[in-house]
């Protein structure tokens, strides 16, 4: 999959900018607060509908707009061409010049594996990140998990709604069905993915170590059932509402669902050092591009914003190559040298103030 054009309007602080990009590696070079992340929030953006630094996306919005515009032209055997108009009041995407209904029918049209220096807050930082890690990964490969996830959280607010109105009352209750239905499909397709991530960056991770240390990634559902099944479900729910109806919320459930990970049998979020945790996450996110390639036969793109400094030397010359096989990449940088580790063959964009000018090929 290729991104070969972008376009930005009212974007941050791109006012307007269209650039072609390399079928190859595409860097993103200047000083800092120029742009360069912006443009691969925007990159993201289109392929999520989110973005990777804020959870309002009406930050994205220029200052001294009200609405953005990005549009895209994706080739993977045929092109495609993605447009969104988000505003405060209406979002309007189309691809192909026709209208999709919602934004978030525009996931997985075009598929990224984003690394930053934050990633490593997956590790450290509370559950929700790593919920919500997972969550992008899955709905950029199966689209049903978008929608199912959706109903989900509706139906939870609901949930939450009644049980403060009526406490623990069978109108409290009244959503339960669709709840443990949503919740079955939420939790097989967890579980599902990650014990294949937790394979593939098992494997990564001897790698990287030579073989010095074997890192294990585990599921921690909220709800403890023998089988993963509707009617299980349901009765868990059922034995939870006098709980639920005391502590005036939903207290299990996939909003509470987390991720394990250790290091030789030791928690890497209490006992690994800086370096550990960094590598175990680069080992996730390895085992995610990975995942994402063989489940959609297509390579996503590789978004990799400010992560050379973060890398010792040799892991700095192991990460494009090992990561790459035939991927488009985007990459930011502020120095100059770095780009010489990244490779002769890549295309080199100068950022500046909001405005992006190829410097050579
Ligand atoms: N909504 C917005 N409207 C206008 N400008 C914005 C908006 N949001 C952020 N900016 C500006 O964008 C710039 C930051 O851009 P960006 O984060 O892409 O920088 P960068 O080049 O990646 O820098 P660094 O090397 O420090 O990471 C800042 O100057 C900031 O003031
Ligand atoms: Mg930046």
């Amino acid at each position: 999959m290729r991104l070969k054009s972008l376009e930005l309007r009212d974007f941050r602080n791109y006012k307007s900018l269209k650039i072609d990009f390399s079928d190859d590696v595409n860097v993103l070079w200047g000083k800092n607060a120029q742009g360069k992340t912006n443009i691969l929030e925007a990159i993201y953006f289109l392929a999520t509908a989110r973005s990777f630094r804020t959870l309002e996306r009406k930050s994205l919005i220029s200052w001294d707009s009200d609405k953005f515009l990005l549009g895209c032209r994706i080739s993977n055997g045929a092109e495609k061409k993605l447009r969104i108009l988000f505003s405060q009041r209406e979002r309007k995407v189309s691809l192909n010049s026709k209208r999709v209904s919602k934004l978030s029918d525009l996931i997985g049209i075009l598929r990224v594996v984003i690394f930053t220096p934050e990633d490593i807050f997956l590790l450290k930082g509370n559950p929700f990140k790593r919920r919500r890690f997972l969550d992008i990964c899955i709905s950029q490969i199966d689209r049903k998990y978008v929608g199912v996830l959706q109903k989900f959280k509706q139906v939870l607010i609901r949930r939450n709604f009644a049980v403060r109105k009526y406490g623990n009352r069978n109108n409290s209750f009244l959503w339960d069905e669709q709840l443990a239905e949503n919740t079955a499909f939420i939790m097989g397709k967890r579980e599902k993915v990650i014990a294949r991530l937790a394979e593939k960056a098992g494997e990564y991770h001897r790698d990287i170590t030579s073989g010095k240390e074997r890192l294990r990634i585990e599921y921690r559902p909220s709800i403890k059932v023998k089988e993963i099944s509707k009617r299980e479900i349901f009765t868990h729910y059922e034995k939870h509402r006098r709980k639920d109806a005391e502590k005036l919320c939903t207290t299990t459930g996939p909003h509470r669902d987390d991720i394990d990970f250790f290091i030789n049998g030791k928690d890497v979020r209490l006992f690994g050092s800086e370096g550990q945790q960094r590598s175990a996450v680069l080992s996730l996110k390895n085992a995610e591009f990975v995942l994402m390639k063989q489940e959609t036969n297509e390579t996503p793109l590789i978004l990799a914003d400010d992560v050379l400094p973060v890398l010792d030397r040799e892991r700095k010359r192991a990460f494009l190559p090992s990561l790459k096989g035939n991927a488009q990449i985007f990459i930011t940088c502020t120095d100059k040298k770095e780009i010489e580790s990244i490779g002769a063959k890549a295309k080199i964009f100068r950022v500046f103030n909001g405005n992006v000018a190829g410097e050579r090929v």
